[in-house]
């Protein structure tokens, strides 16, 4: 982290993404409380964004973060010792039907996780991306605006030239994800070079085949490159970049060695680089190392799984990419081929729900409870339930308690830019005991080679018969496994994913050209 923060020292740091950092709601009392970030980019950017004094600009949601917000929407976080500005950016109900659920999740979530039929597009849905972007993007040129403000006074008797010197560079920009395809241009028609803009879009770049069917595909892409860099988590994801500026925008000139691309009227050339992403390893770990004596056993002893089984686990948000469906045919089809594993083992998905307003995410909840009836209903005795769903909340310690003891954690994704979980199990695995399975259509995959044991989540049988390799895998190839797992997840963590994003944004040769004389 000290790595990260000298760099930024000179920096004016301005955060955009569409969840925010901090969420106020109303206590039992109606008093205002405040939500803590949870776990991911936002826990390990909300240290830096605190140590610098930055800005972060999200969707502001509800009553209560409106009553906390002052009349410039912004509020001082965290709460107990206030260390930089949260500035919400206010939607209505029909921004949010056709920003967030339409354009970003009815249209490119399925689309760059290459799932076509998923798609649903309706003209109002880019209207409104298009207008929510240029809110952010307002809200974002405000903060640079009074920025340079704030350096200008400090500027004293200086001449004219060595305040603009001095302004240009100043603020470095990063937004996150397929939510804001159009705003780094909105933002860079106000500023031009006044700041220096930088995105990492966090799900996969589909290919050009795919991508072509994208409705407004080229103003996207020309959305995208106004920034100074795109980060991917893996090469694949640029290259995919690439061939679509490549092949779509006549205007574009793509630089296949150095990865750049430049449009003909703009003064920036846009690099791309692959970011694989991490998870914070010792926060995770100390978690996993958390819970009391006798947890695994009472945990197993309230889901009723008898002591001498082995458990597999599934964590996971309820969405159709991570392919659930695949992963509960697979253990089906194993009961079926493999008679000797019933009543050896219980697979227990923890999955919650997400985005329900779509109704595709909906219809994926019916079939993965129906999934699980009817596996139960065929193999369960009455001292077994070959799989159980967990519903409760479980706390952090909990969480990484159960992965840590887990024997085997399944990631079955159709498609995922990185997937952060199978990172977070292999943190958790303090005692290296268990096998991750995992797909070979996750940005991990790339990152953790062979020391997982890698699946097609659409092969059911072949998927079967990994599972079976792994539940007999011997305890030594286990810990053979799980030791390179965890070497190659430890150096590639959140703080350090952090550290060569910033590195390589602040590093641009246009920064260089326009910091040297400061
Ligand atoms: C993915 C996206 C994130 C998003 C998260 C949760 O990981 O890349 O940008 O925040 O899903 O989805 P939600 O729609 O609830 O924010």
């Amino acid at each position: 982290l000290d790595d990260v923060l000298s760099m930024l020292d000179a920096w004016d740091l301005v955060v955009v993404s569409n969840r925010q950092p901090y969420r106020h709601t109303y206590d039992a009392d109606g008093e205002i409380a405040v939500d803590r970030p949870a776990g991911g980019l936002t826990a390990g950017l909300d240290p830096v964004v605190q140590e610098t004094d930055g800005t972060w600009v999200a969707w502001g949601d509800g009553d209560a973060d409106r009553e906390a917000s002052d009349d410039a929407n912004s509020v001082r976080v965290p709460p107990e010792d206030p260390a930089y500005t949260l500035k919400r950016v206010w939607l209505s109900e029909s921004d949010v039907a056709d920003y967030y659920y339409g354009f970003s999740n009815r249209v490119l979530w399925p689309l760059c996780h290459s799932l076509e039929e998923k798609i649903t597009f309706e003209d109002r849905h880019w209207e409104r991306y298009r207008e929510v972007n240029r809110k952010f993007a307002d809200s974002v040129v405000d903060t640079i605006e009074s920025n340079t403000v704030d350096t200008d006074s400090s500027v004293e008797r200086a001449d004219s030239d060595a305040i603009a010197e001095t302004v240009e560079g100043d603020t470095v920009v990063w937004f996150q994800d397929y939510h804001f395809g159009l705003a780094p241009r909105f933002v860079r028609e106000s500023i031009g070079d006044e700041a220096l803009l930088s995105q990492f879009w966090h799900i996969p770049w589909p290919e050009r085949e795919v991508f072509r069917d994208c409705p407004h595909g080229a103003e996207l892409l020309r959305g995208l490159l106004a920034n100074d860099l795109l980060g991917f988590h893996i090469p694949a994801y640029c290259a995919n970049f690439l061939d679509c500026v490549s092949t779509m925008l006549p205007e574009a000139a793509a630089d296949w060695e150095d990865w750049t691309v430049s449009l003909a009227d703009a003064e920036h050339t846009t690099r791309l680089r692959a970011f694989p992403m991490g998870v914070d390893t010792d926060r995770i770990a100390e978690h996993a190392a958390a819970p009391e004596e006798g947890f695994w056993e009472r945990f197993r002893a309230d889901y009723g799984i008898p002591d001498d089984q082995q458990v597999a686990v599934g964590i996971d948000r309820l969405d159709y990419t991570k392919g659930i469906p695949e992963r509960l045919a697979a253990i089906e089809h194993l009961l079926e081929a493999h008679p000797n594993w019933r009543g050896e083992f219980t697979y227990i998905q923890k999955a919650t729900p997400s985005r329900t307003e779509i109704p595709e995410y909906r219809e994926l909840g019916r079939r993965v409870d129906r999934g699980i009836e009817r596996i139960n209903e065929r193999f369960g005795t009455d001292e077994w339930q070959p799989v159980i769903e967990i519903d409760d909340y479980l706390s952090e310690e909990a969480l990484y308690g159960l992965c840590r003891y887990s024997d085997l954690a399944i990631v079955s994704s159709l498609a995922d830019g990185m997937n952060l979980v199978a990172l977070e199990y292999v943190s958790a695995q303090i005692d290296r005991t268990g096998v991750l399975l995992l797909s070979e259509r996750a940005g991990a995959d790339e990152l953790l080679g062979d020391a997982a044991v890698s699946i097609d989540p659409t092969d059911t049988e072949t998927f079967a018969s990994r599972l079976d390799l792994a539940l007999s895998m011997p305890d030594e190839e286990r810990r053979r496994r799980m030791t390179a797992l965890r070497s190659v997840v430890s150096e590639t963590n959140i703080q350090s994913w952090m550290a060569d994003v910033f590195e390589a944004t602040l590093t641009l040769d246009q920064a260089a050209d326009t910091t040297t004389d400061v």
